[in-house]
């Protein structure tokens, strides 16, 4: 059975990770646990974007070489991930041999069937982007991205022809309508490419630290060339041979991107599947910008969120809950300390923490260790079971926050049965209704968990280590709260 594939971009080592980066990389963690808990089966591959004069340059001022400098860096992702709780199954590096030998591999045959031709470049050129610009994308004679004026230069160079493909990816972008996404973005290429693709360079003659082109090594080869192919290297391809693996996993299901960077998985990289003969993703999906107290995270501003700190503060399933819930998954946001300490005291201490020890409290006082069968007419369990197919719709779409909202929609219910049914009033006057009442509870809260699974995998767990038949704690008297309130 072929795997669900899912892609982060591969992160540039030029600095250490940070809550951009977890963003994406644990928005696939969300979406691969989803899947897998629904059976099935998927590959999720990140990796470290480690060429290019940045990264050279970066290493430079740190005294080291380039390939012990990105050694070091993806190792702090790596870390980083695990910190993080992050599952994936493949890390690629655009250092490992054999990625480098199909780019090469993948360079020369676009070259030898006429997609990759040698011409000059005469232009404006951001060594920040490492990209070249065209006069009518800067403001006030300055690159929009990095605010600085970006260099004349005139070299040779390879060009790729992007140009060819116009109509081919237009027809495609018809053809497949889920391909965009969200479908807000959608409009936004298609007018681009509607508006005529200029020819891309894809070489460069100044930045040795990349991979040289192969049959002339004057050349390296353009940091974006190079690192989109990991979604293909990493899952094994080969030119000109059949992997069973590749055809196990490509195409992918989901590319998931920053919405900077969504031209190069929208436009370049569809393109150069189709100068390979390959299929093209099922869907390229570009989510927002998180800023932080309303202004851009940057070194020099110094206001770059580590989330290994917000994690020591309130723990990592808190941290994974709120990006998602705070946030429409697509949409940008501010990130605010304020706003996470109110979301945590209301939507995790009080509406699931609460919810969670005094039902269980009232599990362990009043019923005995064996714990229900499926309650039958249960108005209560049906309700939440009803919102079954649209939280899945909702995580199968990468709907993160609107899934949230439903369960915890859910969550509120509950605690209004709870409020308005007093099952302590019961346990003087009706210990029947009690035990009944009790036993809905803990099958519906064991759904809650299992929706909540993906989020916050390990207060998932304690949940269901609370409410199983076998293997509950034996001094599960009094539980330690889910989520201890923050002053
Ligand atoms: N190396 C390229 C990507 C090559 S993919 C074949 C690159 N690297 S990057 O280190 O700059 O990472 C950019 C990505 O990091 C964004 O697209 C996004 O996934 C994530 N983010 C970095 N900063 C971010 C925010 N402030 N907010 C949200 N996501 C951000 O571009």
């Amino acid at each position: 059975m072929k795997k669900y594939y899912i892609t982060t971009p591969l992160y540039y080592v030029n600095y250490k990770p940070h809550i951009g980066h977890a963003y994406t990389t644990l928005a696939a963690d969300v979406l691969a646990r989803h899947l897998k808990a629904k059976g099935e089966s998927v590959f999720f591959q990140t990796g470290t974007d480690e060429h290019g004069g940045n990264i050279e340059k970066a290493a430079q001022a740190n005294n080291v070489s380039p390939k012990k400098w990105a050694d070091d860096i993806s190792q702090e992702f790596k870390q980083m991930w695990k910190t993080l709780g992050i599952e994936y199954d493949y890390f690629i590096r655009t250092t490992d041999e054999n990625h480098k030998i199909q780019v090469q591999a993948i360079f020369e045959k676009m070259l030898a069937q006429g997609d990759i031709y040698l011409g000059n470049y005469k232009g404006l050129y951001c060594s920040s982007c490492e990209n070249f610009l065209d006069k009518s994308e800067l403001i006030e004679g300055k690159c929009p991205v990095h605010k600085k004026e970006p260099e004349e230069i005139n070299e040779e160079s390879y060009f790729f022809k992007l140009s060819k493909y116009e109509k081919p990816l237009l027809k495609y972008y018809s053809d497949n309508p889920g391909f965009l996404a969200p479908e807000y973005r959608a409009n936004e290429i298609i007018r681009f490419v509607e508006g005529g693709l200029n020819d891309i360079s894809v070489s460069r003659t100044k930045v040795s630290w990349g991979i040289p082109v192969k049959s002339n090594p004057n050349h390296t080869i353009y940091v974006w060339i190079d690192a989109l192919t990991n979604y293909i290297t990493g899952p094994g391809f080969e030119l000109g041979k059949e992997s069973e693996k590749f055809k196990d996993i490509w195409p992918a299901d989901m590319h998931l991107m920053g919405k900077e960077i969504y031209r190069f998985h929208a436009v370049i990289w569809p393109a150069m599947l189709m100068s390979l003969g390959l299929p093209l993703p099922k869907k390229v999906y570009a989510h927002g910008w998180w800023t932080v107290e309303g202004e851009k995270m940057s070194k020099s501003r110094g206001n770059i969120i580590d989330p290994r700190e917000l994690v020591a503060e309130y723990g990592l399933d808190p941290f994974r809950y709120f990006i998602f819930r705070e946030v429409p998954f697509g949409q940008d946001g501010d990130f605010s300390k304020e706003a996470f300490k109110r979301r945590y005291n209301g939507e995790l201490a009080n509406d699931l923490g609460n919810l969670f020890s005094r039902t269980v409290n009232m599990i362990n006082k009043y019923l005995d260790s064996s714990m229900p069968e499926k309650p039958e007419n249960s108005v209560l369990f049906s309700k939440l079971v009803e919102t079954k197919k649209d939280i899945e719709k909702d995580m199968d779409s990468v709907q993160f926050s609107s899934a949230l909202d439903r369960i915890w929609k859910n969550i509120s219910l509950l605690n209004r049965e709870v409020d308005t049914r007093k099952p302590w009033e019961m346990a003087k006057t009706d210990k029947e209704a009690l035990k009944k009442f009790l036993h809905e509870m803990v099958w519906c809260l064991r759904l809650i968990s299992s929706w909540i699974s993906p989020f916050m995998p390990s207060t998932a767990a304690k949940m269901q280590m609370h409410l199983s038949v076998s293997g509950r704690p034996e001094e599960n008297k009094k539980i330690e709260p889910l989520f201890p309130r923050k002053q």
